[in-house]
């Protein structure tokens, strides 16, 4: 084996290509918890202008801008107050435009996130609801409705919270007397916008609008499959414990309704309307046999496919995560997206710690996380495996250092909504701010060393300037990946995946044309496989010996 040694150089490939979207590498950014530059102890708009250049070396195309808009940030900022606005926390729109202007020069596109589904109960046409009593035309922009029982003082429904406890909550009128209840599929500080109502639909195309004009390149959706509620808001099918009841496969009743699709097809005019090719992609939560409905000319350009995420550790269940998108993007005519980590799972860096027989969803502790050296080593092959594929590929802040899932935050300093609710640790420990520098206060993230969660030693370890130059660590294991993906045009169709077979035991193989990944999902070291000895190793997750695939390791070999 020889090593191929890729430049580290030149302009995004994808930039000013046509339906860029298609093979872009994205990078999520949690404002919060980026960098911050006035010493507050949050991140902010300023302190990501700052660092885009870590950004464009890392070899990304586009950078996702979780909110950043006007917000009480009950749900870190999920909650927005005012959609066309920047949080004061954050900077101003003059910074907004800075930094979107600063990553258009470094060829980095910006997706922005829009959260249609629910506003902030401080967005002014909720208080003006609230505020202006039962008469108040704002009522009608939200879902409220009558409780149920003698005196309206049970829920209308049975839907509880994605946060825990009910979906709804009683107003109480400025007489005193209580009132309807209001739907809120989250916290109680973000109600459910009613989207039966012609001017909430004005209202986002209005936000649309205001952030494409401000050269925005793209929206990911939050809560995409959301929107619209079932007719007559139906009581969810519960269970003999009286528990909601949401088969394998299914979703709760106020998601998936066919009226959200109408949505999707007022917005996409609007961004086709705009120069250069404008996206959007969703976060929907759907079964795989809706997804087609989702994306097509004339809907959404693209969904998050979580599917990979959520795969076992193995040969069979890995295999399956690729072929079943791949099918459905055909059938689709759209590229798939795949992502293993965003700020509200568990980073993969530590999930792989967890024995395969566990997975996201099915209840993995957020609080002790079992083996932090071999779920780096298999994150890092799942990630060689993700960015060999066609599609594009989302990337969440922080990954490209390995970092772990923070287990040990205190209690009272933990921000997540669910947390607050029903006492789970809930996805702060994600979310932990990043390092920069290993010996700065915050470690480089705030120049103060003030940070909203406390950072754990490890991160020190772990920070950008660590890392940086040093062989085998994660962060040039993604520098090399991503500048191999975009030079070999990995990210486009051309070269279907072609899987080996009949491969030892625990070894995953494909093809791209003339590349070969191997993943050994194995505890032992394997041989290649035949014909490979001559290969040159283009990129490896870890050590390898030659003639070997390391254990819980991953190669990209380009053929002799
Ligand atoms: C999905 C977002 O990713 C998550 O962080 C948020 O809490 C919910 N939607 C509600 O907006």
């Amino acid at each position: 084996m020889t090593l191929h040694d890729p430049a580290l150089a030149g302009a995004p490939a994808t930039h000013g290509a046509a339906e860029w979207w298609r093979d872009a590498v994205v990078y999520q950014v949690y404002p919060r918890s980026f960098a911050d530059s006035n010493g507050d102890g949050m991140g902010d708009l300023p302190g990501i202008t700052e660092r885009l250049p870590h950004l464009r070396d890392l070899g990304v195309d586009a950078i996702w801008l979780s909110p950043f808009y006007t917000s009480p940030q009950k749900d870190g900022g999920y909650d927005v107050a005012d959609y066309t606005d920047v949080d004061p926390r954050f900077g101003s729109l003059a910074d907004a435009d800075a930094l979107i202007a600063r990553a258009h020069e470094l060829g980095l596109r910006v997706i922005v996130d829009i959260v249609p589904n629910h506003s902030s109960d401080q967005h002014e046409l909720f208080r003006r609801a609230i505020e202006g009593g039962p008469d108040a035309p704002e009522r009608d922009l939200y879902v409220f409705a009558e409780g149920r029982g003698e005196n309206g003082e049970e829920p209308p429904n049975n839907w509880t919270s994605i946060f825990h406890g009910p979906a709804w909550t009683r107003i109480t009128e400025a007489d005193g007397t209580p009132g309807p209840w209001y739907l809120h599929i989250f916290d109680t500080s973000q109600p459910d916008w009613n989207w039966e109502h012609p001017a909430v639909h004005e209202l986002f195309q209005d936000v649309l609008r205001f952030w494409l004009d401000r050269g925005a390149d793209g929206f990911r959706v939050d809560v995409a499959h959301g929107m619209v509620k079932p007719e007559g808001l139906p009581d969810a099918k519960v269970n003999a414990e009286g528990l909601i009841d949401i088969p394998e496969g299914e979703v709760p009743v106020y998601f998936d309704n066919d009226g959200v699709l109408e949505i999707y097809r007022e917005w996409r005019p609007i961004l086709d309307s705009y120069e250069g090719d404008r996206m959007m992609v969703l976060e929907a939560w759907i079964p795989e046999h809706r997804l087609p409905l989702y994306i097509g000319p004339e809907e959404a350009h693209q969904s998050f496919n979580f599917g990979f995420l959520q795969a076992r550790w193995g040969v069979e269940t890995m295999r399956a995560a690729i072929e079943k998108p791949l099918a459905l993007a055909d059938a689709v005519g759209a590229p798939t997206t795949w992502v293993l980590s965003n700020h509200d799972v568990i980073r993969h860096a530590s999930r792989y710690g967890f024995p395969p027989e566990h997975r996201f969803g099915e209840g993995l502790s957020r609080e002790e996380i079992p083996d932090a050296e071999l779920g780096l080593m298999r994150a890092r092959a799942a990630t060689l495996l993700m960015l060999s594929l066609p599609g594009s590929a989302y990337l969440y802040q922080g990954e490209e250092l390995g970092l772990p899932e923070v287990a040990d935050i205190p209690d009272e300093l933990r921000e997540d909504p669910s947390h607050k609710r029903a006492g789970v640790p809930g996805r702060d420990g994600c979310r932990v701010p990043l390092p920069w520098e290993g010996d700065a206060p915050a470690f480089g993230f705030s120049p103060t060393g003030e940070s909203w969660l406390p950072q754990p030693a490890v991160f020190g370890e772990l920070a950008v300037d660590r890392q940086l130059g040093v062989e085998g660590s994660t962060l040039e294991m993604y520098r090399r990946a991503l500048h191999l993906r975009r030079e070999l045009g990995l990210g486009r169709p051309d070269a279907p995946v072609e899987f080996l077979e009949g491969q030892a035991d625990g070894l995953l193989g494909l093809t791209r044309g003339e590349v070969v990944i191997l993943v050994n999902t194995s505890e032992q070291t394997l041989p290649l496989p035949e014909g490979l000895e001559d290969a040159e190793l283009l990129v490896a997750s870890g050590p390898v010996e030659p003639g070997t695939v390391p254990a819980d390791g991953a190669l990209w070999l380009r053929r002799a």
